[in-house]
């Protein structure tokens, strides 16, 4: 499917339900690298990149088999502990699988990350965590080889930043290190929480996960586990988003609101109505939104950088203008040239996007640039006049399972071609 052609404007309705978080599958995934023996995870979103993960796993010597949502993993010591460049390249975050290859086979090479149409996406923070636990690495042309001679040892991390990607690796190489590691300044996102909740029923001893100090005793071995990955709160972000454009009104289920304080606070000042419950939430839109005078991502629970291009894509046709702010990736508004082809009205400076909400959009031919940067294309053509095809659609699939499908229940117009 390249394509999606969306006709804009039909107010969506009824119920969606989320799909398990592709940055906790992809992060879980990766950890079976570290077991003996088989785990079944449950909740696992039909995705590209988690296609792309298993791949990486198979080509390590571990074998899965997935049915519907279930993914069983059988996971023995990896046969081989490099991973070649086109898997890395198939998946931006393929960096996840470091840690736990050290920590089964003492060295690891990969290629060097490219860079993303986000920015560069550097891991000096996961070399520098890695290294406080034994391991030396070398650049050669092409690749970077880790090593861990005699095994890691256990020690305290301070991250300069709560990176969630560093945060995962430090994670996964520690739980098999000698001795207790204790990580400051760790990320605190719902995701860090699954993988520990994960590694721990397998055996692993982390306490701390979600708080800015994590602690892990390293353990000799850990065995199979049984798992269901947590709803997908930037997947929850973006049929909210897609309610509020269009005036609509939907309940979303198999979602944890707690998840998702951030992004509701920014709907709610938007004007729409939010009520929770344990696992779902309603969210019912005003005809036209309201400006936002100021919205900051960063690191969580702070407002999500995933969802900043879905929250401007929805005040593109407020009443009035808003302050954006991105803090956490430089090149976050790629996809804002595109939406200004369906009429919006935003000027970047640096971190800054200035959203004046325009009367209406208008249906365009538009081309995702990234993941969210697509997703908030689809978002802007629901909830404009007239017809948008939205093309390169490749971006999209990494993060999104049946969006069309979904979309069209709820009463949108969107076809697939
Ligand atoms: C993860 C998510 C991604 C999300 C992001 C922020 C996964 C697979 N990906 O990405 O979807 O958008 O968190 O919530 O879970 N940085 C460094 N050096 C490093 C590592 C990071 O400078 O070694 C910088 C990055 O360039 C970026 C910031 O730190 O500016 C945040 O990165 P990080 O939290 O690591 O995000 P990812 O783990 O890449």
């Amino acid at each position: 499917m390249q394509n999606f052609i969306i006709s804009g404007g039909k107010r969506l309705e009824g119920s969606v339900s989320i799909h398990g978080a592709k940055n906790s599958v992809l992060p879980v995934i990766a950890a079976t690298v570290l077991l003996n023996g088989k785990s079944v995870l449950h909740n696992c979103p039909d995705l590209s990149d988690v296609g792309a993960a298993l791949g990486i796993i198979e080509f390590l010597g571990l074998t899965y088999k997935k049915t519907g949502s279930d993914i069983e993993i059988v996971s023995e010591c990896p046969t081989c502990h490099r991973i070649p460049d086109e898997l890395m390249r198939s998946m931006r975050s393929s960096v996840m699988f470091l840690g736990a290859i050290i920590a089964r086979c003492e060295s690891a090479v990969i290629s060097l990350p490219g860079g993303c149409n986000l920015g560069p996406r550097p891991i000096d923070i996961h070399i520098a965590a890695l290294s406080r636990l034994g391991v030396k690495v070398k650049k050669h042309r092409d690749n970077l080889e880790f090593t861990a001679q005699g095994g890691l040892k256990g020690a305290d991390i301070h991250l300069k930043f709560p990176s969630v990607g560093a945060t995962e690796n430090a994670v996964m190489a520690a739980v098999l290190a000698r001795g207790t590691t204790r990580i400051f300044g760790a990320a605190k996102e719902p995701e860090i929480k699954d993988l520990a909740d994960f590694l721990n029923k397998a055996g692993a001893k982390i306490s701390g996960a979600g708080t800015g100090i994590i602690v892990i005793n390293g353990v000799d071995s850990l065995g199979g586990a049984e798992h269901t990955v947590i709803p997908d709160r930037i997947e929850a972000a973006t049929y909210m988003a897609a309610a509020a454009v269009t005036g609509g009104g939907i309940e979303i289920t198999n979602v944890v609101p707690e998840h998702l304080k951030a992004v509701l606070g920014a709907f709610i000042k938007c004007g729409c109505v939010i009520s929770e419950e344990e696992n779902s939430l309603l969210i019912s839109a005003p005809n036209r939104l309201l400006p936002i005078d100021k919205t900051v991502t960063g690191v969580y629970p702070a407002f999500p950088t995933d969802a900043g291009p879905l929250l401007i894509s929805a005040l593109a046709s407020a009443n009035g203008t808003s302050l954006f702010y991105e803090r956490i990736f430089k090149n976050r508004y790629g996809f804002v040239e595109e939406i200004t082809k369906l009429g919006a009205d935003i000027s970047v400076s640096g971190a800054r996007a200035t959203v004046r909400g325009v009367n209406n959009l208008r249906g365009a031919n538009v081309r995702c640039t990234d993941l969210r940067g697509g997703a908030a294309l689809v978002v802007a053509a629901l909830g404009a006049t007239g017809t948008t095809t939205v093309s390169n659609l490749c971006h999209i699939k990494r993060g999104y399972e049946k969006i069309a499908d979904n979309l069209r229940r709820l009463g949108a117009d969107i076809i697939e071609t």
